[in-house]
């Protein structure tokens, strides 16, 4: 593991947040049925919140010497309320398992990064905090 596969994967997390925000931004213009307007406005928050993870992840790419990625993970179309909830739903835990795992990575560049570790680490551990909650909230509209 190196610095420079640790840029990557963040490059990977933030392409992910890209991803899923536009994605969240479309699937709040066709929800459908009771409720819709209130699921489409928790969608958009949740957008909000995605590109502000976008940020974070350019900051620590930034200060590891990276460049931060202008590309987009591929997205998950979907079609109807309860599909989008899920499919959704399902990103936010593998978003989650993949934020791990970078977490990971970074334990085992942790003597390399005397001067930034904390910084990254904090801001990770955050957003993974942040995924969980939108997975426990979609979990929630799913059930109404
Ligand atoms: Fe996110
Ligand atoms: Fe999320």
């Amino acid at each position: 593991m190196s610095k420079d596969k640790l840029i990557a994967l963040l490059n990977k997390g933030l392409e992910l947040e890209h991803a899923a925000r536009a994605q969240y931004l479309s699937h709040a213009k066709v929800v459908s049925g009771a409720n819709a307007d209130s699921i489409a406005a928790r969608l958009k928050e949740i957008a909000g919140d995605e590109q502000k993870h976008e940020g974070m992840f350019r900051d620590c790419i930034a200060l590891l010497g990276g460049v931060p990625s202008i590309k987009m993970a591929v997205g998950h179309p979907a079609v109807g309320t309860e599909q989008i909830l899920q499919v959704n739903l399902k990103d936010e835990h593998d978003a989650t398992d993949f934020y791990h795992n970078i977490l990971k990575e970074l334990e085992a560049v942790k003597t390399e990064l005397q001067y930034e570790y904390e910084f990254v680490e904090h801001r990770l551990s955050d957003i993974i905090a942040e995924e969980q909650e939108h997975a426990s909230e979609l979990k929630v509209l799913l059930a109404k």
